[in-house]
């Protein structure tokens, strides 16, 4: 069993992405900027933003954070859009999510450029994926193709089953493995809370990518012997044992699922930090303008 060390690709990345930054500024080039709204005080939130931030300080990137109280208005929200899509500073910029209830999501990520879209969540994005034309990948499935890739990983004619249908994992990670790309030209299973039979689905994968928030959900008797196994699951579970009263849990049980697989992904340290280098990468690419 090999362990996918999330953390070390990542880092790998994002020196890549740092080494390229120094070239654009020693020939007086746009310094990539990203942006990140930031509504609220969920701590995973608060965690994940400040993360963004902190990555682009250490690779070089220009960055910009705006927090809001919870009581902000949608109208107050999209009007500071819409300021970020005509600033020319910023190449890129995210809204958090979760919004609050009393806000439109839907909406809010309309209101974004496309150009300036690096989460890749706009509409835009997300029919120029399908369609196979130049987009911001979302972060998280781009970060999964990635480890599959440094990790040489076949999936030409594998079975992939893909569990959670989220508009930020699971759904783009369906259509990207089924994609005649490398890695890709899978064939893909995409089971959601109506699949009847969890088991008699993952049992036949040869790849399992489980984004869905429960902990436990995949235990050994799911998991075919030699299985490549991604979790993106981060749900926080009490532990009195840590300074923070927490600790992350995926939806897969490792200990017990981990024997079985060829690789699979710890959590934390698997596909979390993939993300961030991705959404770098994204930002880069804004500065460049190699998307749009
Ligand atoms: N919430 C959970 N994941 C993400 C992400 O990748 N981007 C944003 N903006 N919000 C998230």
């Amino acid at each position: 069993m090999t362990l996918l060390d999330g953390k070390k690709t990542s880092e790998a990345i994002q020196q890549e992405i740092a080494q390229e930054v120094e070239a654009i500024k020693s020939k007086g080039g746009k310094v990539p900027h990203l942006a990140a709204v930031l509504v609220g005080n969920d701590g995973g939130s608060v965690t994940y933003v400040n993360n963004k931030v902190m990555a682009c300080e250490r690779i070089g990137f220009g960055s910009t954070l705006i927090r809001y109280e919870d009581s902000i208005t949608e109208e107050e929200l999209l009007n500071k859009i819409k300021e970020l899509n005509e600033d020319e500073l910023v190449d890129g910029f995210i809204v958090q999510l979760p919004l609050p209830k009393h806000i439109n999501t839907e909406k809010v990520l309309e209101a974004i450029d496309p150009k300036k879209d690096v989460d890749g969540f706009h509409p835009t994005n997300v029919g120029r994926m399908v369609a196979g034309l130049t987009a911001y990948l979302p972060a998280t499935p781009a970060g999964i193709l990635q480890l599959l890739e440094r990790y040489e990983i076949e999936t030409d004619g594998k079975h992939c089953v893909v569990v959670g249908r989220s508009n930020i994992v699971g759904s783009p990670m369906s259509i990207l493995m089924a994609k005649a790309a490398y890695p890709g030209n899978a064939t893909v299973t995409l089971c959601h809370r109506n699949t009847k039979d969890l088991g008699y689905h993952t049992r036949q994968a040869d790849i399992i990518i489980t984004a869905v928030g429960r902990p436990g959900l995949i235990t050994p008797d799911m998991v075919k012997d030699g299985a490549v196994v991604i979790d993106v699951g981060t749900t926080r579970v009490p532990d009195d044992n840590r300074k923070s009263g927490y600790r992350l849990r995926g939806d897969v049980d490792f200990d017990a699922v981990a024997p079985k697989c060829s690789y699979i992904t710890p959590v934390p340290g698997g596909v979390g930090p993939l993300t961030i280098a991705m959404l770098m990468q994204n930002t880069l690419k804004a500065a460049k303008k190699e998307v749009y």
